[in-house]
């Protein structure tokens, strides 16, 4: 038999196969909530605008919330014959109240009211990002404000560069962090335009209401152009391209635990509650929390690149590869909520190993810069020549198997004859941090002058 809602035209039914690639409904059944508020809100305003008798409007309003309280309670029988969930709850509401029923898609289309729902959901969704990274950041000025002054090695290219404070290694990630929340609050503000009522792809002729359906929806004022808003998935891509960039942050974060928390760096112990163990090797004890944050970018990224892909080429306006929308951006979603919470509780259980810190910091020659910056403030040498005098140096130190705090004086103006004592003042790792003063620096003042400013921005 041919379909209840738009079987009219047709003789035959589908073919199972044809059924088959058709439906939607196993995955969009997770915007049920979202249908029926859009469906209330509808309904609500066809009865303000006179479109709906109140008493009809009334008996859509009561059979929603039923069918809200079978779905939500687990009884709701979804069928892979009605596609999706805008058919499936409007046929389950047709069991109910009946005729009225049939009035409810009134001045509407599945186009406008699935642009609708999704965006309802991908709010949602930038919703729980931003308390997922507030949570985030919270923990890391916990962790930043702790050890705001305990030295450890900066690197580049993983080689030791110069030393950083804790706190000044954390507070990179908060700022990280705190662009991402950056993005999805523009993101938000920018997608939060009404798509309802745009109908089929030209409007209605009925005297509609967007406005009111726009602002019972929480949305700041319709869209502009009804072609425009059953046509658009920027919001979904912008949800997608912003949680890219967080996943990324988030996997540079995973990377770095990884290599801390083993045996050769043991800057950071994770917490038993955020490690497995090995079936075989009794004395493992793995980072495999951080290790999945760090492949998480995969499915994220990924699901930006198909959806781009997707609706790249799509003439206007809707087209039925727009449901391959979702599944990418339920995955994403789904994945990003879970390694932005497990990184949380990573760093809230972690300990910093202060005094691994401390040793690693001092070696590798990591006060070089230091050294470099003493000769051209009190030898007035210009950098350059301070550079290769340094250079030398660091050699010496490397040739006699020692770090440059132990090379001797005499060890110094063998290389330059006028270095004086003075120079082993710069050469200690408490000494190069705290001197690293300039706005922004790892100087433990700055650093805590960055905690403050943090915590007053999230109050
Ligand atoms: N299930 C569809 C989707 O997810 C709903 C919109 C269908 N509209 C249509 N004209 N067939 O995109």
């Amino acid at each position: 038999s041919s379909n209840q809602m738009w079987g009219g035209r047709f003789s035959a039914g589908p073919d199972a196969i044809m059924e088959a690639i058709n439906a939607s409904i196993g995955f969009d059944r997770r915007m049920a909530a979202q249908d029926i508020a859009g469906s209330r809100a509808h309904a609500a305003m066809l009865a303000a605008t006179g479109i709906l008798s109140d008493s009809d409007a009334e008996a859509i309003r009561k059979g929603l919330l039923t069918v809200l309280s079978e779905i939500e309670g687990g009884t709701f029988q979804f069928s892979t014959a009605l596609e999706d969930i805008h058919m499936n709850v409007e046929a389950r509401l047709k069991d109910l109240i009946g005729e009225p029923a049939g009035r409810l898609h009134t001045g509407r289309s599945r186009n406008d009211q699935v642009a609708t729902d999704f965006k309802l959901w991908v709010r949602d969704q930038i919703d729980a990002a931003l308390q997922g990274l507030e949570a985030l950041i919270r923990a890391l000025l916990v962790q930043a404000g702790a050890g705001a002054d305990w030295v450890m090695p900066g690197f580049t290219h993983l080689q030791t560069a110069q030393p950083v404070t804790w706190g000044h290694h954390m507070m990179a990630y908060v700022e990280m962090f705190g662009r991402d929340l950056g993005r999805f609050r523009d993101a938000r503000a920018r997608m939060n335009e009404s798509p309802l009522g745009a109908a089929a792809l030209a409007g209605t002729s009925f005297p509609i209401d967007r406005h009111m359906t726009a602002t019972e929806l929480g949305f700041d004022r319709p869209a502009a152009n009804s072609l425009d808003a059953v046509s658009d998935r920027d919001f979904a891509l912008e949800f997608l391209a912003a949680a890219s960039i967080c996943a990324m942050h988030l996997s540079r974060f995973a990377e770095e635990l990884v290599i801390w928390s083993s045996a050769q760096f043991r800057f950071v112990t994770l917490s038993d509650r955020f490690s497995t163990g090995s079936s075989i090797m009794p004395q493992k004890k793995n980072p495999d929390a951080a290790e999945l944050i760090r492949a998480k970018i995969g499915r994220i990224f990924g699901a930006n690149v198909a959806l781009m892909t997707v609706m790249k080429g799509l003439p206007l306006a809707y087209s039925k590869d727009m449901q391959e929308d979702k599944e990418q951006v339920f995955d994403a979603a789904d994945n990003l909520m879970l390694a932005l919470a497990a990184m949380e509780g990573m760093v809230r259980d972690m300990s910093a190993n202060r005094d691994s810190l401390a040793v690693a910091a001092g070696s590798g020659f990591s006060t070089a810069t230091d050294l470099a910056d003493w000769l051209v403030r009190v030898l007035n040498m210009p950098f350059r020549d301070a550079h290769h005098v340094t250079g030398t140096l660091v050699a010496l130190a490397e040739k006699k198997g020692c770090d440059l705090p132990d090379l001797t004086l005499d060890d110094m103006q063998s290389v330059h004859s006028a270095i004086t004592g003075d120079v082993f003042g710069v050469l200690g790792v408490e000494n190069s941090v705290a001197s690293r003063t300039s706005y922004g620096g790892t100087a433990p003042d700055q650093v805590r002058a960055q905690i403050a400013r943090w915590k007053e921005v999230l109050g």
